[in-house]
């Protein structure tokens, strides 16, 4: 790997220019006011496949946003790594939060500020770079297969038919992912575990219009008022979520298991003082890493209705609305969690009100075991390249594709992220250490060799 190694350093300049060229493309999923930007941003890719020295690369039509795909194949009989990404973006709102414009990317203290640096821009670029490397240098040690995403942030539905119907193109020995975060540069981690996600829209009608809230407060019952009664009652003291069954199927953890979970660095202080709180608050009897990682939970996204423009306006709406979302624990099932939230807010929604649950996107959780061979691989990366053993770690995110992987292609993924908490991916402000994208990238690189060499 000496040679590729020689080459990342040489052209450590180009790399970072490339990546801000892809940063300038606004390729938002969730807004179809980008719809052209994410069709320029997957052609992009596909040309940056094309200069890194593939055997093919395609972009490939979904229903949705396009799926690019390339891959080498050296030799048929060496093991093959499937890459996965997503080059689909967040919303970038509300921009006057924001230091510098999200789609002109910045350097600021070693930091590359944009929407997307670190999630997943940045993180999936590093695959085509230390790719390149190697095929540059004849040091190539697997096949290699890529599938880079545009929908991600929305859900992945068209990526789940697309994998389903490309079974044979997609075989491979291991996923490999980079789209999480690590816990400190001092320290770094592998995420074995995510969440899954079920989301959903509420809507809650009163009277049939809206009304003065002085002719008609106090004696007709007030969506509003009524949608935050229902969601207050969803979490009770314990911070459990009161929903029934909502917590039949979870996985509970030895206490084994949470002793080695409890082993990681954690600093509360450093915590609160990061987010700006005084307190923390969650589920009693779990710990802030536990309430994360193992545990299920319920937020309101959004709530909203009525007046909410500038000055007053006294009115007493006809409708309110929220999104929800759970976060999920293996053996929870994102469809049958769904179908228990609707039941439930239809239960608890009082006379006064009609209720519209609209279920979104969702997704499972995911666990990878530790003694996988890609796992392995992953360890001996990191400590080649940061000279340290990682520590594995379960991540509050959801990568809904990783369960779909495991259960569509009976494959296992490597979470191979280089995030951190401070790069505040779908915040204002997001970044990303120039440190950990060229580290990453060196990372991926010597995975690629021991994953090659894990038969021996
Ligand atoms: N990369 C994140 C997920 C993530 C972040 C996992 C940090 C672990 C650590 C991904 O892009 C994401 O944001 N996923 C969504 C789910 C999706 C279905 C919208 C999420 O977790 O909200
Ligand atoms: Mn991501
Ligand atoms: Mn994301």
């Amino acid at each position: 790997m000496i040679k590729s190694l020689e080459y990342i350093e040489n052209n450590k300049q180009r790399f970072l220019d490339e990546l801000f060229d892809l940063l300038r493309i606004p390729s938002v999923s969730a807004d179809s006011k980008f719809k052209n930007d994410v069709r320029k941003a997957a052609e992009f890719i596909k040309q940056k496949f094309d200069e890194s020295g593939v055997d093919s690369s395609e972009i490939c039509e979904t229903a949705g946003h396009p799926i690019v795909y390339a891959e080498k194949i050296i030799d048929p009989s060496l093991p093959t790594i499937l890459v996965y990404g997503h080059y689909d973006v967040q919303p970038a709102d509300p921009y006057d939060l924001w230091d510098s414009p999200p789609f002109e990317p910045v350097i600021k203290d070693d930091r590359i500020f944009a929407r997307g640096a670190c999630d997943d821009k940045g993180q999936f670029y590093m695959h085509i770079k230390s790719f390149e490397s190697m095929a540059a240098t004849g040091e190539l040690a697997c096949n290699v297969k890529f599938m880079i995403e545009g929908e991600e942030e929305v859900g992945s539905d068209n990526l789940g038919l697309f994998v389903q119907k490309n079974k044979e193109k997609l075989k491979a020995d291991v996923i490999l992912i980079s789209d999480t975060s690590i816990l400190s540069n001092e320290h770094p981690s592998v995420t074995v575990g995510l969440r899954g996600l079920s989301y959903l829209e509420i809507e809650v009608t009163g009277p049939n219009r809206d009304l003065h809230s002085g002719v008609y407060g106090g004696a007709v019952g007030n969506p509003l008022n009524t949608l935050c009664d229902m969601i207050s009652s969803l979490i009770d003291e314990n911070g459990r979520v009161t929903i029934p069954g909502f917590y039949d199927k979870v996985e509970e953890l030895s206490d084994e298991e949470r002793a080695e979970m409890a082993k990681a660095p954690f600093d509360l202080d450093e915590y609160k003082k990061d987010l700006g709180i005084e307190a923390i608050k969650g589920e009693a009897g779990y710990s802030t890493i536990e309430r994360t990682g193992i545990r299920p939970t319920l937020d309101v996204n959004g709530i909203w209705g009525g007046y909410t423009g500038e000055g007053a306006k006294t009115v007493l709406p006809s409708k309110g609305y929220a999104k929800i979302s759970a976060r999920l624990v293996p053996n929870q099932d994102s469809k049958e969690i769904t179908k228990l939230i609707i039941d439930h807010m239809q239960k608890i929604a009082p006379k006064h009100v009609k209720v519209k649950v609209t279920p979104h996107h969702g997704g499972e959780a995911a666990v990878i075991p530790t003694d996988s061979q890609g796992y392995i691989a992953a360890v001996k990366a990191f400590e080649e390249a940061w000279g340290k053993t990682p520590i594995p770690t379960r991540d509050g995110g959801s990568i809904p594709i990783v369960a779909l992987f495991q259960k569509e292609l009976g494959l296992n993924s490597v979470l191979l992220g280089f995030g951190l908490d401070e790069d505040a991916i779908h915040s204002p402000n997001e970044s990303y250490g120039t440190f950990n994208f060229y580290k990453g990238i060196e990372t991926i690189t010597w995975f690629h060799k021991f994953f090659a060499e894990k038969e021996n």
